[in-house]
């Protein structure tokens, strides 16, 4: 059958999705932003990426996260998405946000990886053609190169703005010193730094430890967590064993190994609290990064409409109660 022609939902900013700002800028984000990670290859099949696309943007996610290298294969989830803008989303390109990034492994030979200007200019524009876009909303550094001056990485992001292929920029997972040189690189030439992009969850709190959610708060960027579901974990996904068609039965990104009796046990005890406060695990674990204001969206994966929605409805109720915070790191802790 044809696919028939898509109109998004007319209540798409009805829905409950609620809007955070973006530090001291003039962007808002969804609550819940929507990653291509995973599950948007040319491995998966495209009637279940463009659903969760079409379903995202339907319930206001106006906020999609790629990178060059996302798929498998490298490049395809752009590709995939290039096609959900050709088939559907082109008619409201105003209305999304749309990031990419270089810094992985990409290409081969010397030029396909790291933050050179050769790599990341050259990325942008294989992107670019992949998703059918003049530009993207944000481009990141997808992380900080040891090996190429830090000043090369940013000029080249300050030289992408002022060529229009992006309209703001961003770090990931910069160490907090590099990320101090480099908020100040780009500020001097008026280029601010939108958003910080780092992984931030229950089980990973390092931005919290290290000072990367004050430092961008500080400096007027915002902050978007990565894997707010530990790629699963903090879900129900795994509380009876590990289902044939999860992230973990691939034991790639997500070994079998990280599953311990400990995590476990405590992915148990956070699952009972979140059923007392009427949420599941996932919409807990999601609820609790947006409970105060430091955090400005989370991108989560999804590999099915249904846990979309379910991870949607986390919004309805983010605050919790001193005696929860006290149990959910007690929890943690043990
Ligand atoms: N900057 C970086 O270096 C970086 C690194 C990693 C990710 N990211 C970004 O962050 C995005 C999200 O990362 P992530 O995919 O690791 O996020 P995540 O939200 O922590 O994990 C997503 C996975 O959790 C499972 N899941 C989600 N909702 C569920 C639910 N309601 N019930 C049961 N299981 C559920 C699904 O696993 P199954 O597939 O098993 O169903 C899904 O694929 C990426 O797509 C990417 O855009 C950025």
């Amino acid at each position: 059958m044809i696919n028939p022609v898509y109109s998004p939902a007319p209540e798409r900013y009805n829905s409950g999705m609620k809007y955070r700002r973006c530090g001291k800028s003039g962007i808002l984000l969804p609550e819940i932003s929507l990653g291509l990670w995973h599950n948007f290859g040319d491995v998966n099949p495209f009637a279940n990426s463009q659903a969760m696309a079409h379903y995202a943007f339907d319930q206001g996610i106006t906020h999609f996260d790629l990178a060059n290298n996302y798929g498998p294969s490298f490049g395809s989830a752009e590709e995939t998405f290039g096609l959900i803008m050709k088939k559907s989303f082109m008619p409201y390109r105003d209305e999304l946000f749309i990031s990419t990034k270089a810094g992985h492994e990409m290409w081969p030979g010397p030029y396909g990886n790291w933050g050179s200007r050769k790599s990341l200019i050259n990325s942008l524009d294989q992107s670019l053609k992949r998703m059918h876009l003049e530009y993207v909303d944000i481009f990141y550094s997808h992380r900080y190169d040891p090996d190429t001056p830090l000043e090369e990485t940013l000029q080249a992001l300050v030289d992408i703005v002022r060529q229009g292929k992006a309209l703001y920029v961003g770090l990931s997972k910069y160490p907090v010193e590099k990320a101090t040189l480099a908020y100040r690189y780009l500020e001097e030439r008026d280029v601010h730094c939108l958003l910080y992009q780092g992984k931030y969850n229950l089980f990973h709190r390092e931005p919290e430890k290290q000072g990367i959610l004050q430092q961008a708060k500080d400096n007027g960027t915002g902050f978007i967590a990565f894997s707010p579901l530990a790629q699963g974990l903090l879900t129900n996904r795994y509380l009876n064993g590990i289902p044939e068609n999860s992230r973990m039965a691939h034991n790639n990104f997500l070994k079998k190994e990280s599953l311990t009796n400990e995590t476990l046990e405590r992915i148990k005890a956070l699952n009972e609290l979140a059923a007392q406060r009427g949420q599941t695990l996932a919409e807990m674990a999601l609820a609790w990064l947006l409970k105060d204001e430091l955090v400005t969206s989370v991108i989560i994966g999804a590999s099915s409409v249904t846990q979309l929605s379910d991870n949607l409805k986390a919004i309805e109720n983010t605050t919790f109660t001193s005696a929860e915070l006290e149990k959910i790191e007690y929890i943690i802790g043990q």
